[in-house]
């Protein structure tokens, strides 16, 4: 057996990076595809998780560092830049740390899960927190590079979407075939254009016979690609995914109309219930935005629009350790007991 050695070199004829360069990699890629019973049961079809959280940095972002900080670093850049609602915060700051690079993250102030802020400051990012959201973080680092000696690392920049790709890939290595439908949580919707730029390079090359409908869903208070216009204030619970202004708009709209697919709303409490579902029911703990795929699943197979007999693939994008905040909104606060096997034995009914 051979160690994983991150995808770049999973897929060295698909994932182009300059030649020579050293890859900036930290074995990110090769997540599990793991079936999911309670899911299939309660939707009449197969369903499949596609577990994001068990990357490096805990989110499929690495997919798209590696090769971003790998052309950076070819580059002979010296620092690099990315808005951020943490995740990518996150996998830039690991990566950059990784290549020798300065790393500077702008986050909106106040709404980044606290496990994302963690990270960005443990792997020394000059972390700017913004009086703003993501859209207006965004805009800063795109001017910010623009004018100064510093490589955006944002999925505006093309080569991360190159990266996350692959995940589209090792769905149909696994399956030895593409799934039917594939659903997404959707935010700055880079990650849906990158599963179909997989998708459709995997069909147009024969590897699969054809390509799954892809269903995005979007938080219900952050939902411009589902009204058809910007939101000025997003707000929802799955702050990862709060984003009113989405940069891969057009190709996310083209991935949904080309598949044949949808994207819709999820409200917070469909998103919030199927988070909990995951992590109860399947032992599966993933962030609030990742478990936006698995609310937008249930619904469409309850109101007719998922054909039942088909196989899924749900992507769970992000750990669930990464926002301990919403979690332990569950735990109803207890009384300590002594240190009494009895005690113990009646707090849990016991007879
Ligand atoms: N799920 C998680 C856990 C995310 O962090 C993101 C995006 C998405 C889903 C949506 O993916 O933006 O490609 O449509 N997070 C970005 C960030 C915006 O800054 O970490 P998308």
């Amino acid at each position: 057996a051979s160690m994983w050695p991150g995808i770049v070199q999973a897929y060295p004829d698909r994932i182009a990076v300059p030649p020579g360069a050293r890859i900036v990699t930290l074995g990110e890629g090769g997540t599990p595809l793991l079936e999911s019973p309670y899911l299939s049961e309660l939707t009449g079809s197969r369903v499949l998780l596609k577990v994001e959280g068990v990357n490096p940095t805990g989110s499929f972002k690495d997919r798209g560092m590696t090769v971003a900080m790998t052309y950076a670093l070819a580059a002979g850049s010296k620092a690099v830049i990315c808005a951020s609602t943490g995740n990518t915060s996150a996998s830039a700051a690991a990566y950059a740390a990784r290549a020798g690079l300065t790393c500077a993250v702008l986050v909106p102030q106040g709404k980044i899960a606290l496990g994302k802020l963690a990270q960005a400051v443990m792997h020394g990012a000059r972390i700017l927190q913004v009086d703003g959201n993501f859209d207006d973080c965004l805009e800063l680092a795109r001017k910010t590079a623009a004018d100064h000696p510093v490589a955006l690392v944002n999925s505006v920049n093309r080569v991360r979407l190159e990266g996350q790709k692959s995940a589209a890939f090792e769905v149909c290595d696994a399956l030895g075939r593409a799934p039917d439908v594939h659903c997404l949580p959707v935010g700055n919707a880079g990650n849906i254009t990158a599963y179909w730029l997989g998708y459709t390079e995997y069909a147009r090359d024969a590897v699969v016979p054809a390509t799954p409908r892809m269903f995005g869903f979007q938080a219900a208070g952050a939902a411009p690609l589902v009204s058809g216009e910007p939101v000025a204030h997003p707000e929802t619970v799955a702050t990862a995914i709060r984003i009113g202004s989405p940069a891969s708009w057009a190709a996310a709209i083209a991935a949904r109309d080309e598949s044949g697919g949808l994207i819709d709303a999820v409200t917070d409490e469909q998103i919030l219930a199927a988070y909990r579902l995951l992590a109860a029911r399947e032992g599966i703990f993933v962030e609030p935005a990742s478990a936006a795929s698995v609310a937008g699943l249930l619904v469409a197979a309850e109101d007719g629009r998922l054909p039942r007999g088909c196989t899924v693939v749900c992507t769970v994008t992000g750990h669930g350790l990464k926002d301990p905040d919403t979690a332990l909104l569950e735990m109803h606060e207890v009384e300590p007991i002594p240190v009494d096997a009895g005690a113990v034995a009646s707090a849990l009914e016991l007879r």
